[in-house]
């Protein structure tokens, strides 16, 4: 059973543990010179664990559950509350399902990608046009139309930009205080009401969807209690498909920062490749920082590593940290994405994490993988084929930001298509 621990949440003052960003882990793991980390955050104990082993411990919910476990600050701006992340057991299991179906079918991801290769063919014109423009900027709003459009959102052409501001406002906004945070209350105040109304119409006919579209499924899901999700819940889970399909952009940034410190994959990217591409988009999500942690509670003392973790104790899987193991990855901080063609063997399930590990379906590991691959692998080929100039600006990437992106956002001046 739970403890009465893991009723009060004693996360509030939760952004300490995003402050020191996405080197916190690695840093105390080396001082300590061990792979598990004892540390307290607020007075409540926190362990920090990597690599395989540890994040199979992690995902056996008999040693770590989420309810509770979520800063409200996170789930005020990323997640949204009610959200898939913060359930477990059978309601996990009957919400998961609705994201496995809408996510996991090859036939539901080509139409997609499809959608937003269009979307970017047909904005390159535009960028020629313009003396420069910023890639982190451009990605997301052809990413906001093509997957509005595929989930069966309306929107207005040139209600685009707003939206993909406010889309990337929930993900830059969760890991710290200040303006940015509020930014991203404001946006997500706005974004559930927008599409809470949209449920509602749908359920009463006032509006119309495709059958089957994403927006329809969402609205005639019924959870583990028989019931449909109230609209407010339905909103929230409609902004988990969309936000992150627009958080895309920050690897299509991350591409771009790739092709300018290392030009010599250019061509080979541009060639169109499907398996360079991929592996392209294995690397960039490894090597570039972007989710930093998951984790949960302990429901129950538990033992891990010769550590005592006593119940109601937050345990973090160090993502980050994993991916750049050099136990799993030799040269870790080489960008290489040979390294995902030379491969004696598939990559292990446990082993590359930035978007978690382990099973999907049943788990928490993201649904939304395959489709990241995708989208990336084809947006990174155009944007290898585009032919640009890159002006002085400043490329830094801090790794005390969560979320890391290059200081300048890219600036690209587009000269057109080439090849
Ligand atoms: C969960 C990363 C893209 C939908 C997660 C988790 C991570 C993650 C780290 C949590 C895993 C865990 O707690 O065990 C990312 C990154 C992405 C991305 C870095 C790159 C942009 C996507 C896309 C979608 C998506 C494109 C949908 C189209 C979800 C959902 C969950 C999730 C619904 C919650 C799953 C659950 O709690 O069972 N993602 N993701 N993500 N992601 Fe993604």
């Amino acid at each position: 059973g739970t403890v009465p621990a893991m009723r009060r949440p004693r996360l509030d003052n939760s952004v300490r543990l995003f402050t020191q960003g996405y080197a916190w882990l690695p840093d105390k793991r080396r001082a300590l010179g061990r792979r598990t980390v004892p540390t307290r955050l607020g007075g409540l104990p926190v362990f920090g664990i990597e690599g395989p082993e540890a994040a199979r411990f992690l995902y056996d919910e008999d040693h770590v559950r989420r309810a509770h476990a979520i800063p409200e600050p996170v789930q005020g701006t990323l997640f949204g509350k009610g959200a898939v992340h913060t359930l477990d057991g059978h309601e996990h299991r009957v919400r998961k399902a609705m994201f496995v179906a809408l996510l996991m079918d090859d036939d539901r991801i080509a139409p997609l990608v499809e959608g937003v290769t269009a979307a970017w063919d047909a904005a390159v014109p535009g960028w020629v046009r313009r003396e420069q423009v910023v890639l982190f900027e451009e990605a997301r709003v052809v990413l906001t139309r093509a997957v509005c459009d595929w989930a069966g959102v309306p929107l207005p052409e040139d209600e685009a930009p707003a939206v993909a501001r406010d889309l990337t406002a929930l993900v830059d906004g969760f890991a710290t205080g200040g303006p940015r945070h509020w930014r991203a209350r404001r946006a997500r105040g706005r974004r559930e009401a927008w599409l809470a109304r949209l449920v509602d119409d749908v359920r009463s006919g006032a509006a119309t969807t495709p059958q089957g579209s994403v927006v329809d499924v969402v609205a005639r899901h019924r959870d583990a209690d028989g019931e449909h999700l109230d609209p407010h819940v339905a909103a929230v889970e409609l902004l988990n498909v969309i936000r992150p399909t627009v958080a895309i952009s920050w690897f299509v940034a991350f591409s771009g920062h790739a092709l300018v410190r290392w030009p010599r994959y250019r061509k080979q990217l541009a060639g169109g490749d499907p398996a360079f591409a991929e592996a392209w988009a294995h690397e960039v999500r490894r090597f570039y920082p972007f989710a930093p942690f998951i984790g949960g509670r302990a429901p129950q003392a538990v033992e891990w590593d010769g550590e005592r973790i006593p119940a109601g104790a937050m345990v973090l899987l160090d993502l980050y940290g994993q991916d750049h193991d050099a136990d799993l990855w030799g040269d870790p901080y080489t960008f290489r994405p040979e390294r995902f063609l030379d491969r004696e063997r598939e990559i292990g399930a446990f082993e590359l994490v930035p978007q978690g590990a382990g099973d999907p379906r049943t788990n928490h590991r993201c649904p939304g993988e395959q489709v990241t691959v995708a989208v990336l692998s084809a947006l990174a080929v155009r944007l290898a084929r585009l032919d640009v100039e890159v002006p002085e600006q400043d490329l830094r990437i801090s790794l005390r930001r969560i979320p890391a992106l290059p200081a300048s956002g890219m600036v690209l001046r587009v000269h057109g298509t080439s090849g």
